[in-house]
């Protein structure tokens, strides 16, 4: 099997690491890849929304598979491209179609999706710029805080959570007015759900399902979940709050649903779907979809799939997804994430990165990296995310802590509370 990744972060350093382990792989080539992902594959210098190269390259190249990382180029149709192509329509394309990929490139489709299917989410309505007014008097309706989301794809910093109704209508002015350009032309305003948030992973190849490991990760910049939202500073697997009984609601009133859901609407859906959920009072619902892993949740996933990925992503090929065998690693994992100092905001890139060689049996994901004049130097926010197993995730984290402490370059910053609140 010859298999091509698509992505450059810490997600996809992850993938190639467990896509690499596979008896099955013949050649994996990661596009555009990153320090990391050379480890493990061959990296190529092609744009992961490049679909003209990407598919040239893949047909030179013989390749059997693509499996796409980020969300960008699926909500850009690279499934469609790749089956409406004579020349690729034999290649099998892990990640949905442009359709299917709604379920994260429109929060207002997935909101409509979730209601008619009956999946528990927030009170939502959806507004534009001629229906600002009933907005700012939906908004009155709501009790604080308030969650405006612009309908298209930002970069995740198109939610914003307001704690004053004044606040909450003035933004949603702004929003309207093109503050995320034509990502915000619609704004989803939802009911605020107060819980705890995990996320739980699904493959489909579109009828069946395999559900993967869970994670929670951590969002916010500072300590105690304080301070700007970022990428992602740390995950942690498993999620003690996602007991048997909770992930079997969860699978209830929210996979199988979605799944099927999916399949009456004639949505072609073969690959990664991301729930991200809210603990509600011991009730699980919807915060939002994703069309692909999460960052940095893949970097401890990835280490709690015990089976063969490719086995797994064979099974979507096939459509047999149902044959294939999910088995979990009982240890616990981890990520901590090192970013660069004045992330998410400024910060600057190329400091030398040095204690690599500390790592012991940590796992050292590349995220914004980049190799200069021979040397590894930081270029990105997210730099490495330190993966670690441990009989508990107390034990993973005090690795990769540790290892965290090791590893420098100018700035470095990360959160000492990951999984800290489990
Ligand atoms: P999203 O991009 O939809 O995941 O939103 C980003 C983050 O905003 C989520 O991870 C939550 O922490 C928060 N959030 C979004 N929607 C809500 C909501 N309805 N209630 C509370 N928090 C929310
Ligand atoms: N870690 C959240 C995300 O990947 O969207």
């Amino acid at each position: 099997m010859r298999i091509l990744l698509l992505g450059s972060g810490g997600r996809e350093h992850a993938l190639a690491w467990k896509i690499a382990q596979s008896p099955r792989i013949d050649h994996l080539y990661i596009a555009p890849g990153n320090p990391g992902t050379a480890e493990v594959g061959e990296n190529v210098p092609i744009e992961v929304n490049d679909f003209d190269r990407l598919k040239v390259f893949a047909v030179a190249n013989n390749i059997d598979m693509v499996v796409v990382g980020p969300e960008d180029p699926l909500v850009n149709g690279i499934r469609d491209a790749f089956k409406n192509d004579p020349q690729t329509a034999h290649i099998t394309v892990i990640g949905p179609s442009k359709s299917g990929a709604r379920l994260e490139g429109s929060k207002q489709f997935a909101k409509a999706f979730m209601q008619r299917h009956g999946i528990p989410t927030a009170k939502h309505r959806t507004f534009n710029s001629q229906t600002l007014d009933e907005g700012r008097t939906f908004l009155a309706s709501l009790t604080a805080p308030y969650v405006l989301k612009a309908d298209g794809l930002c970069a995740g910093k198109g939610v914003l959570i307001l704690p004053t109704l004044a606040e909450a209508q003035a933004e949603l002015g702004k929003m309207l007015s093109g503050k995320f350009g034509d990502a915000s032309a619609q704004v989803v305003v939802e009911e605020f759900l107060d819980g705890i948030e995990c996320s739980v992973f699904v493959l489909t190849d579109g009828r069946h399902y395999q559900i993967l490991p869970e994670a929670k990760d951590y969002k916010r910049i500072g300590e105690h979940d304080t301070g700007l939202n970022t990428g992602g500073m740390g995950s942690v697997s498993p999620v003690t709050f996602a007991t048997k009984e909770w992930l079997q609601q969860v699978e209830e009133r929210i996979i199988r649903p979605t799944i099927d859901g999916l399949a009456e609407e004639k949505i072609d859906y073969r690959g990664f779907i991301f729930f991200g959920l809210i603990n509600v009072k011991g009730n699980p619902m919807v915060i939002e979809y994703n069309c692909r892993m999460g960052d940095p949740e893949t970097e401890s996933v990835m280490l709690r799939l015990k089976s063969d990925i490719v086995d797994l992503f064979e099974g979507i090929a096939q459509g047999d997804l149902d044959r294939r065998k999910v088995v979990f690693d009982h240890r616990a994992a981890v990520s901590v994430m090192l970013v660069s100092g004045g992330y998410p905001q400024q910060y600057t890139k190329g400091y030398p990165i040095t204690g690599l060689d500390g790592a012991g049996d940590s796992i050292v994901f590349h995220s914004g990296t980049v190799v200069k004049d021979g040397r590894l130097v930081t270029n990105g926010g997210r730099v490495l995310a330190i993966s670690s197993y441990g009989k508990d995730k107390d034990e993973a984290l005090k690795k990769s802590f540790s290892v965290a402490e090791k590893i420098d370059f100018e700035g470095k910053y990360f959160r000492g509370d990951i999984g800290k609140d489990l």
